[in-house]
């Protein structure tokens, strides 16, 4: 629940005004909660005496606006959207832990739908060379299953599969990242929009991302994959590969025209 200080709320009104559920109200000029709400956490936000609190949450997590730290230009903003690329070739040196946190922490903070903030996050780097390899022992039993389900990607993993026996170094599904990230969520929006932040946030911290819809289908058709990932029934929104480029781009890729409607 939503706590409000009374002696300290001032009876601005603006936390109701703001509040996308009317789940708060001004009585005898002070903030009252009177109705469950999806705890967006707007009316912490906004108060300006800081009378607001969800003692569910961690608090000391809330920072103050410092208008200072804003300041990505509208231009540095496109610029790098339009010069991320995928990245298919690493470096060997791993992302460091507080950069991988900083990254995961873009994914905490994204949007969800109902403000659900129900999205797992697995990080593997510790342990990635296990579950590489785990992945390909499952690989021949995926292929048997895709064949009948969707028998383009079944012909293609089995490929992967046969190159990988022959050279484990030429390995189409993991390149050579030092890291590997799988979002589950339920709604598959809310695993994507984290992802999509989490990218920006790796390019921000000097790394770069592929996403690999390969290893997605890969992962959701392994029962052992999935429970190695403990992501239960879950749904994969996302995976991806995460690490230092090796590789770097001089100029933009170009892009077809948008279907663009303006009405
Ligand atoms: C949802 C999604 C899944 C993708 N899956 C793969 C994949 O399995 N393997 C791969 O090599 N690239 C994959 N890609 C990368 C796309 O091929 C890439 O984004 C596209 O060619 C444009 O290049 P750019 O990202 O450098 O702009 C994926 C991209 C997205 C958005």
């Amino acid at each position: 629940m939503v706590v409000i200080d009374q002696e300290q709320c001032i009876g601005c009104g603006a936390c109701a005004k703001d509040c996308p559920g009317k789940a708060i109200r001004l009585e005898d000029e002070k903030a009252q909660i009177v109705r469950t709400c999806i705890q967006c956490g707007h009316c912490v936000a906004i108060c300006p005496v800081k009378a607001v609190s969800i003692p569910e949450y961690e608090m000391e997590d809330v920072e103050e606006y410092v208008p200072e730290t804003f300041q990505i230009s509208p231009e540095n903003f496109l610029h790098a959207i339009k010069f991320r690329r995928s990245i298919r070739n690493f470096t060997k040196e791993p992302i460091e832990r507080e950069k991988l946190e900083r990254i995961l922490k873009a994914g905490r903070y994204t949007a969800t739908a109902r403000n659900l903030q129900a999205c797992t996050f697995v990080l593997v780097q510790e342990r990635l060379e296990e579950f590489k390899l785990l992945l390909w022992q499952e690989m021949p039993g995926i292929v048997e299953k895709l064949k009948e389900s969707a028998p383009v990607y079944g012909k293609m993993f089995g490929r992967f599969y046969e190159k990988w026996r022959q050279n484990p170094e030429d390995d189409n599904l993991f390149f050579n990242t030092t890291s590997f990230l799988v979002v589950a969520s339920e709604n598959p929006l809310d695993g994507g929009l984290a992802a999509s932040n989490m990218e920006n946030m790796a390019v921000a911290e000097g790394g770069g991302v592929l996403y690999s819809g390969y290893l997605m289908r890969i992962i959701s058709s392994s029962e052992t994959l999935r429970s190695w990932l403990e992501i239960g029934e879950k749904p994969v929104s996302c995976c991806m590969l995460l690490g230092y480029p090796a590789v770097s781009y001089k100029r933009t890729a170009p892009r077809k025209e948008a279907e663009i409607l303006w009405k």
